[in-house]
Order: C-alpha cells, then sequence, then structure tokens
C-alpha cells in the first residue's frame, strides 16, 4: 500500500506574484511587553513574509492577530487574500519567539512547513515563504524546510472501500521560495530531501500497513522488490535457509506463525569502494507481536503491528542509499518474524542455539526482538562490519524511561554519541543510556550462556536488559550503537508538525545522516 507522493521544486519569483493556491509565510510569537500604543496580541512578521506584508499595506499581522494568530509553533490561520497578492489564501505558521540574532532551529522550520502542509490539505499547489539564513545555515535550514513540507504532506492510503467526500487531498505541489532557484547547493539539497522523506514515506508506509497484509514473506517480498528497484544487492533467507544456517534466534520466534520467518539483506557498494569503512544497519521486523505464550493484554496490542518499525526504517534507508550514493559501503540487515501463540510456539524455558553459538534461555516470549536481532547482528559482524547500528522498538521500558519522542541509545560510547548528534541534527531525538554490569549479572542463567531477560523478570533497567543483552552478539572490533524507537517510532497521538499519525520514520533520517557522517569523516 503506497501513499501518494508531494512534489517539491524552488522558486525565487516573487511570492507576492506566485501562481498557487495557497502561501505561507512565518510568525514569531511577541516576546516581552508590547510597546506603548502597540496591539496588545502583537506578532512578528519572519523574514520571507515581506512583499506579501506590502500588499496588505502594513494590515497584515494586526489582522492575523484579530483572526487568532499567536505565533505558537504549530499554529496555522489561514486568510484570504482577495486580490491583494496572487494567491487566493496566505497561511501564517508559528514558529515561536524570534532567536535573537539567529534564524529559526532548522527543527523549528521542520515542524512548522509540515503543520502548514498539512493544514493546507486540498490545496494541490502551496508555496512556503520562510525564514530561510543566507549563511552557512542556509542548506540545513532548507533541507529542513524541503523534508518537512513532504513529511507533513504524507498520508497513507489506508483501506477505506468508499471515496471520502469531505476528505481533502494532500498537497500535491509544494515550492519553497528561496533567493536564488539555480543555487547549486539549494538544488542539491532538494534533491537530497526528495530521497529521505521519500525513504521516510516508504517506512511509513510500510509500518501503517495492516499487519495481516504485512507478514514476513510479504514484507520481505515488499522490500527485496523495492531494493532491487533500486540497484541493491539483494539476499533472502527463508526458511529452510535460516534453519539450515542455524539461525535459532529466528527460527524460534519464527516457529509459532504459518507465515514463516525472513532474513533480507541489502547490499550497497560505493563506487571505487568509497572510503573503506563498512557500515552494517540491522533493524527489528517482528510484523506482529502478540507476546507468543507470555501474551500480551488486549488493550493497545494492535499498535504491535508497528513492531517492524526498525526493519522498515533500515529498508527504506538502503533505499535512499541507492539514490543518494555515499561514499561508504553500507549492508542492511533486516529479520523478519511474527510472534504468535500456536502449538508450534517457542515457550519459556526453551534454550536456543542462535546463529553465534551462543545458548540462551527463554524466560518470556515476549521479549522476542532480541533474539531475532542476535541472529542479524551476528551475521552482520560475521560478513564484516566497522560500525554497526541496529534499530528496534525493543522494549516499553524505553517509553517508561525516554517517553514517546525521545530514543534510548546503548552501545560504544563514542559511536552512542554520533547518534546523539545525528539526532539532534535531524530532529529525531536520541539519548545516551549506560550498559551496567549488574544489569547483565542479573541474566546469568542457570542452565544456559545468557538469559533473555532479567532472572527474577523485575523488570528494573528493563531498557537496559535490552542493549546488555544485545552486546553479547557483537564482535569486539565492531563499533556498534543499539537505538530503541519502542516510542518514537510510531505515533498514536494527533497529527503535530511533520508528524502524521502512525508509523513516523524514525530513525530513517538519522541513519542517513549517519551514513553522510561516516562517509566524510570514517
Ligand atoms: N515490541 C515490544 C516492545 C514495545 C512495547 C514496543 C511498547 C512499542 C511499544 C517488545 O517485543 C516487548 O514486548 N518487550 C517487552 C520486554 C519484556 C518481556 C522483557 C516489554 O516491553 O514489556
Ligand atoms: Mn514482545
Ligand atoms: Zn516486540
Amino acid at each position: 500500500m503506497t501513499s501518494p507522493r508531494t512534489t517539491l521544486s524552488l522558486v525565487d519569483t516573487d511570492p507576492a506574484e506566485l501562481a498557487v493556491d495557497a502561501i505561507v509565510i512565518g510568525v514569531h510569537s511577541q516576546t516581552g511587553e508590547p510597546e506603548a500604543g502597540a496591539p496588545a496580541a502583537a506578532l512578528l512578521l519572519a523574514s520571507g513574509a515581506e512583499s506579501i506584508a506590502a500588499a496588505f499595506d502594513g494590515k497584515l499581522t494586526e489582522t492575523l492577530a484579530l483572526l487568532g494568530a499567536t505565533g505558537g509553533p504549530g499554529e496555522v490561520i489561514k486568510l484570504a487574500t482577495l486580490g491583494t497578492v496572487t494567491a487566493p489564501v496566505v497561511a501564517a505558521v508559528g514558529l515561536g519567539p524570534e532567536p535573537t540574532g539567529a534564524a529559526p532551529a532548522p527543527e523549528t522550520l521542520r515542524r512548522a512547513a509540515g503543520a502548514a502542509v498539512r493544514a493546507l490539505a486540498g490545496a494541490p499547489r502551496v508555496a512556503l515563504a520562510l525564514p530561510l539564513p543566507d549563511d552557512a545555515d542556509a542548506p540545513a535550514a532548507l533541507r529542513a524546510v524541503a523534508e518537512g513540507a513532504l513529511l507533513g504532506g504524507y498520508r497513507f492510503a489506508g483501506y477505506k472501500t468508499k471515496p471520502q467526500p469531505a476528505r481533502r487531498e494532500p498537497v500535491g505541489e509544494v515550492l519553497i521560495a528561496v533567493p536564488d532557484a539555480a543555487d547549486a547547493t539549494a538544488g542539491a539539497e532538494v534533491t537530497r530531501a526528495q530521497a529521505v522523506a521519500g525513504a521516510v514515506r516508504t517506512s511509513r508506509d510500510w509500518v501503517n500497513t495492516a499487519p495481516n497484509e504485512l507478514r514476513p514473506p510479504s514484507f520481505a517480498d515488499a522490500v527485496a522488490t523495492a531494493a532491487r528497484e533500486a540497484g541493491l544487492g539483494v539476499e533472502v533467507l527463508d526458511e529452510e535457509a535460516l534453519r539450515a544456517g542455524g539461525y535459532g534466534g529466528i527460527i524460534a520466534v519464527g516457529q509459532g506463525s504459518e507465515a514463516p520467518p525472513r532474513l533480507v539483506k541489502l547490499t550497497y557498494t560505493p563506487e571505487g569502494g568509497g572510503n573503506g569503512k563498512r557500515v552494517a544497519l540491522v533493524g527489528k521486523g517482528i510484523t506482529f507481536d502478540t507476546g507468543g505464550i507470555s501474551i500480551k493484554p488486549a488493550q493497545g496490542m494492535w499498535e504491535m503491528k508497528s513492531d517492524m518499525a526498525g526493519a522498515a526504517a533500515v529498508g527504506a534507508a538502503m533505499l535512499a542509499v541507492a539514490a543518494l550514493k555515499p561514499a561508504v559501503a553500507v549492508t542492511g540487515y533486516l529479520p523478519m518474524a511474527e510472534n504468535m501463540p500456536s502449538g508450534t510456539s517457542y515457550r519459556p524455558g526453551d534454550v536456543i542455539t542462535m546463529y553465534s553459538g551462543k545458548r540462551v534461555e527463554v524466560l518470556n516470549t515476549d521479549a522476542e526482538g532480541r533474539m531475532i536481532l542476535a541472529d542479524a547482528i551476528a551475521r552482520a559482524c560475521e560478513d564484516g562490519a566497522d560500525y554497526l547500528f541496529e534499530t528496534s522498538t525493543l522494549t516499553g521500558g524505553q517509553v517508561i524511561a525516554l517517553g514517546k519522542k525521545i530514543a534510548g541509545v546503548m552501545g560504544s560510547p563514542e559511536l552512542c554519541e554520533r547518534v546523539k548528534v545525528a539526532g539532534e541534527a535531524t530532529g529525531e531525538p536520541a539519548w545516551p543510556m549506560p550498559l551496567p554490569d549488574d544489569v547483565r549479572k542479573g541474566m546469568d542463567s542457570e542452565v544456559a550462556d545468557i538469559s533473555q531477560v532479567n532472572a527474577v523478570m523485575d523488570r528494573a533497567g528493563h531498557m537496559l536488559q535490552g542493549g546488555v543483552f544485545l552486546r553479547e552478539f557483537v564482535s569486539p572490533d565492531v563499533s556498534w550503537a543499539h537505538i530503541d524507537i519502542a516510542g518514537p517510532g510510531y505515533h498514536s497521538g494527533e497529527p503535530t508538525g511533520y508528524w502524521t499519525k502512525g508509523g513516523t520514520g524514525v530513525p530513517v533520517r538519522t541513519l542517513l545522516h549517519l551514513v553522510d557522517d561516516i562517509a566524510a569523516n570514517g
């Protein structure tokens, strides 16, 4: 199921003269006391809106304030222009207080562009005249606006059998007003944003697809087909190959379902070998997580269709890598299984021989993600990697510790720091977490090399247990980071900024940022 796409281009014509259905401008909220005599709720127009304001004879901010505009983040106030400018509608998007002496942060622009494009659904063609700096920060700002617009324009196609008359179609075409539309750096940012946002949208589509339609074999087919089209190397291990290959963790989790497990490997080889570094990306692909024999409560279980968000992010990021051609080798590993309770399920008490040869004592079949990831990680290390990033909706403990927006990062300290920096740059916040010795000690097993979870099952350091377990399967010479996205992988609230309901596409943009970082800096 694919969502309709939004197209994007740059323009350098006067925004007041653009033949579009709506023009978006930025407004800041007024901080401090208004000057004597000034209207109480005065707004500040952001740069980019000058010619629009001029056409309104200086009455634009006053009118917007009367319509309720405060300039708060996420707010969009629409105004009929009635011939003052070419576009029939002006939409003022709130940017919050104006930062002193600086342009708005990229994430502020990304969210504003997303909120505006979302609010303008129904308008086929929209232009954005947002404040863009003209210094060294210009590319990051433009990238943010472009990504925000394309992602705010996302809508999952869905499954309704009848057309929805009241439903306004997502914006089809976005123009971004820039000082020079022919500028090569700006053009490169648009090209990159299209590939990156395309990947985010693909990962959202996969996450939003109903779990009866996306089981391991069909998920593997969808990823493999898209990857082949993109020119990636593709290898799919089916259940027979997995069994023969000794992937005990993937087989154990997958054996309870009639839809058998898969391991998809995607390979991007840079021209001339790139900079010689090898990056491995690993993503959890549980197409549905019932918990298995350790079954989950019914309430909210449907959201476990998103338990393949990590694999979706890795698969989609690989598609963008194929398009962007970074100077570094990148390989994606997507272990896929459906975690079901049945007469053939794995059970608490089972001891599983993993791909690495280590033996794991199963205590809770709901801790299935680490079982399939351990095998994929061991395989990635065996193939050879300098850096390994693994991402998964791994633990409810991540949500308890860091909430629904901030991912937890565990692994090699310097790489965790790089993930945090990438998260800051992309607006996908991620926070480093420790891997304490006592948590590992608590996972000592009476019978096997390690227990899958803390043997007393008290859930202390719940998120950390996941990281500690995965560490056992990473080769000592590989720098690694585990990114737990249980919260930020899926958005169950109302749309906000460039996030729509459902799959968020986190951490596709972080992974792509890291690949660029390693391509440039090793
Ligand atoms: N997929 C879940 C984690 C999850 C929870 C993701 C909420 C998104 C939102 C994972 O497989 C799981 O069930 N984890 C257990 C681990 C426990 C059994 C050690 C959990 O979080 O309770
Ligand atoms: Mn689970
Ligand atoms: Zn799970």
